[in-house]
């Protein structure tokens, strides 16, 4: 549910508060499913790079507390001396571990605590108030949001754990031949950003207008297949495809293929949530970091494409075919888990692009080249910590959801941002290049 307006207008202000009580309802079975193990698993810290599962679990019900039913409800802490616990500013994750969280089962009960008075909230808000807040869901559309964004990574740190048995899989279309493997995109000026879907962050707003000159961006993610030959033609040994720091970081981490694979004779394998299996070919590459992304990009005479470049090739919808919602089991994408995995290239016909342009959404997310900036004219809302403070020449840009994003939490504005040494995200990538 992205475009609420619709929602609202079909269905009146019930209807709405119905639909939000569902997805609410979804995106805790799916949070509870993932932190359905033992102790040990969730207490534990499986990379320094991820909180112990149990902090992402009493987080959101924290989230929830303080946007909810502390900023709307006008309700008194309910647990005021863990809340800095459940701060992710002040807490870096690797420190996560030593503090004093509240363990599975206190954290369980905490996040139903809260999540029993947020209906209540939900129950007497008036959604059509002209408050940011409560107009049109904004909060419920919020904390929707960022639990499923916990969720995402909570299956990085599952995958990172490398223990079998605890991710489900599901079918996926099969992948096509690719008709020709790039797509020309005219210079012309494009809207880029929004002004109008209703639970946008502040981050994708406002809508602005952007001249682009004439280029050429990948039909599909770039497959397996097509980054293994950048592995075996030794870019990983040749510098000259590397910024500088790429380099540097790629030598001292001895980097020589995508996180999770290892090679066996002449067969390369991955691990895949404790699973051992062949590398597929066909599907798009995942757990590369930008550095990696931007080297194969040089080696095969491209570049990446900016996030502008990214989004036009959408073609100017909320979703690269239209304003549908792409739901779980969608026919446009692969999104929310289906299965456990991107699909092969090619999978999704009916999800292109009026350019033709396919699986922008889903799959992977995507590296672009763009620094994470503010859009001209960007206001901070509802807090600085989501977008303002992360602004800068730190964080590149990354587009398009994965196939362990929601549904709810995608669509072609959206923009997502990490390190350039990134690799445990699900992360892949597409090229481009400026017409000659
Ligand atoms: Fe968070």
């Amino acid at each position: 549910m992205t475009d609420l307006d619709a929602v609202l207008g079909n269905a009146g202000p019930t209807g709405l508060k119905e639909r939000i009580a569902a997805e609410l309802a979804a995106v805790r079975e799916r949070s509870l499913a993932y932190t359905d193990a033992d102790d040990d698993m969730l207490v534990r810290q499986h990379s320094p790079l991820m909180s112990p599962l149990v902090w992402d679990l009493a987080h959101v019900g924290n989230y929830e507390e303080l946007w909810v039913l502390r900023e709307v409800g006008g309700i008194e802490p309910l647990r005021p001396e863990i809340d800095h616990l459940y701060d992710a500013v002040k807490h870096p994750r690797k420190d996560r571990p030593s503090l004093p969280l509240l363990g599975p089962a206190e954290a369980r009960k905490y996040i139903s605590g809260v999540r029993g008075r947020v209906l209540d909230v939900l129950d007497q808000v008036d959604l059509a108030a002209p408050d940011p807040l409560r107009s049109g869901g904004y909060v419920f559309g919020l904390v929707l949001q960022h639990e499923h964004q916990h969720d995402e990574t909570m299956l990085a740190t599952l995958q990172l754990s490398r223990r079998p048995g605890l991710v489900r899989d599901g079918e996926l279309p099969p992948g096509r031949p690719a008709a020709e493997p790039e797509v020309h995109i005219p210079a012309g000026v494009f809207t880029m950003g929004t002004d109008t879907v209703a639970w946008a962050y502040d981050n994708e707003r406002p809508a602005h207008r952007i001249y682009l000159p004439g280029y050429w961006i990948d039909r599909r993610p770039v497959t397996n297949a097509a980054y293994l030959e950048f592995v075996e033609d030794g870019g990983y040994r040749d510098p000259r495809w590397w910024l500088p720091q790429g380099w540097e970081w790629a030598e001292r981490n001895g980097v020589e293929a995508p996180l999770y694979w290892t090679r066996d004779g002449d067969t390369w394998w991955r691990v895949r949530f404790g699973r051992e299996e062949p590398v597929p070919p066909d599907e798009p590459v995942q757990h590369v970091s930008w550095y990696e992304a931007d080297a194969y990009a040089r080696w095969a005479g491209k570049r990446l494409p900016t996030e502008a470049e990214w989004e036009k090739a959408c073609g100017g919808r909320t979703y690269p075919w239209g304003e549908a919602d792409p739901g779980h089991l969608g026919r446009w994408a692969n999104l929310g888990h289906r299965a456990a995995r991107p699909s092969p290239a090619g999978a999704f016909p009916d999800g292109a692009s009026p350019y033709g342009v396919e699986q922008l959404i889903g799959d992977v997310w995507e590296w672009t080249d763009s620094w994470f900036q503010p859009y001209p004219g960007y206001r901070c809302f509802p807090y600085e910590e989501y977008s303002k403070v992360f602004f800068g020449e730190t964080y590149r840009v990354l587009r398009g959801g994965s196939w362990a994003t929601h549904p709810s939490a995608v669509r072609t504005t959206f923009r997502n941002w990490d390190y350039p040494i990134r690799r445990q995200i699900f992360a892949g990538f597409r090229c481009a290049r400026s017409e000659e």
